[in-house]
């Protein structure tokens, strides 16, 4: 099927820079947030993105004029029901998409393709609840969007073929990678990386290690671009620990338990650079550890 319109549901950090990719890569998009401010918000970073990427010669002024020119903005969730494709990218709570979903869902046309970019919750309790579970499936980023190769794409026990091929051809048009994953707990990339990142808090929650020497040891030792504390950060406390609750929930067993020192900063509501606090304290001119 031809996919030519694609709406975006939410305008936070995901959102727009699915928006500032599938502009990009010729998509008109439609981006919808209950938020005047967020929408503002999400164009001015899609801007700043994408002068970034001119300035470092990666894309033409031209290209990103014409690119901002196809991102349309709408508070009114149901103007989606024109797209063809659309990418829930909402809050990471299955009750908001949930929410979504059933006031979408009367307005959508009988062959649009739904998805979520969910990084865990269960593509096919999600499609069992629409009027398409073979037209539902997960479309997964990774953060920073605009930067990251990959994109995981899951398949709900119901989804048809034509929908993952569709799905497909969006990721190949947008230059990325696309990974096929079964819809089991936090599918491929969380299901290893946060059982990561949780030993990472375990390692200082033990005192085996500081912040410094924890992120050091896998940046240094192991070449990650981030330290798994860093990345903690840059991702959200409050997602890495949503996240190991899917696991251990889903997955039953205790080696998924959330480090009750996660618990501890989230509990604090020391997020992460998004609050200003989390393994580091990003108040001041330059992150300092908090431990
Ligand atoms: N938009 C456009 N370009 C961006 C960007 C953005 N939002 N953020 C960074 N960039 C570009 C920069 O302009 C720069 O471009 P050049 O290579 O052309 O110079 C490049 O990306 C590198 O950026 P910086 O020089 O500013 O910084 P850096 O070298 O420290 O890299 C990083 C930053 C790309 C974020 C890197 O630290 C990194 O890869 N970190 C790990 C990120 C990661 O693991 N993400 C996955 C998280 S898991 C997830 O998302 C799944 C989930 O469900 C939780």
């Amino acid at each position: 099927m031809d996919i030519t319109r694609i709406g975006v549901v939410g305008a936070g950090q995901m959102g727009n820079g699915i928006a500032h990719v599938m502009a990009l890569a010729g998509y008109d998009v439609l981006l919808n947030d209950i938020s005047a401010e967020a929408l503002d918000r999400a164009m001015a970073a899609v801007r700043k993105n994408m002068e970034r990427q001119v300035s470092r010669g990666k894309i033409a002024q031209d290209t990103m004029e014409a690119a901002l020119a196809r991102i349309t903005t709408t508070q009114t969730l149901t103007d989606l029901g024109k797209t063809d494709l659309v990418i829930e990218a909402a809050t990471e709570r299955e009750a908001v998409k949930q929410a979504i979903f059933d006031e979408l869902l009367p307005h959508l046309e009988p062959h649009t393709i739904l998805t979520s970019n969910t990084s865990s919750i269960s593509i096919t309790r999600l499609a069992s609840r629409t009027d398409r579970p073979e037209k539902f499936m997960g479309f997964h980023f990774m953060n920073p969007v605009p930067v990251m190769q990959l994109v995981e794409l899951i398949r709900g026990i119901a989804t048809d073929k034509d929908t993952f091929n569709a799905c497909l051809a969006v990721v190949e048009k947008l230059g990325k990678t696309a990974a096929s994953a079964e819809d089991f707990p936090a599918f491929i990339v969380n299901r290893i990386l946060m059982p990561m990142i949780n030993e990472a808090v375990y390692t200082l929650y033990e005192g085996v290690g500081n912040v410094k020497s924890i992120d050091e040891s896998l940046k240094l030792g192991a070449n990650h671009p981030m330290g798994p504390l860093e990345l903690a950060d840059f991702i959200g406390l409050d997602t890495c620990l949503a996240i190991m609750n899917v696991l251990h929930d889903g997955l039953a067993d205790t080696k998924y338990r959330p480090c009750p020192l996660l618990t501890k900063y989230v509990e604090a509501g020391w997020l992460g650079r998004k609050t200003g606090r989390g393994f580091y304290d990003y108040r001041g001119e330059v992150p300092v550890p908090t431990r």
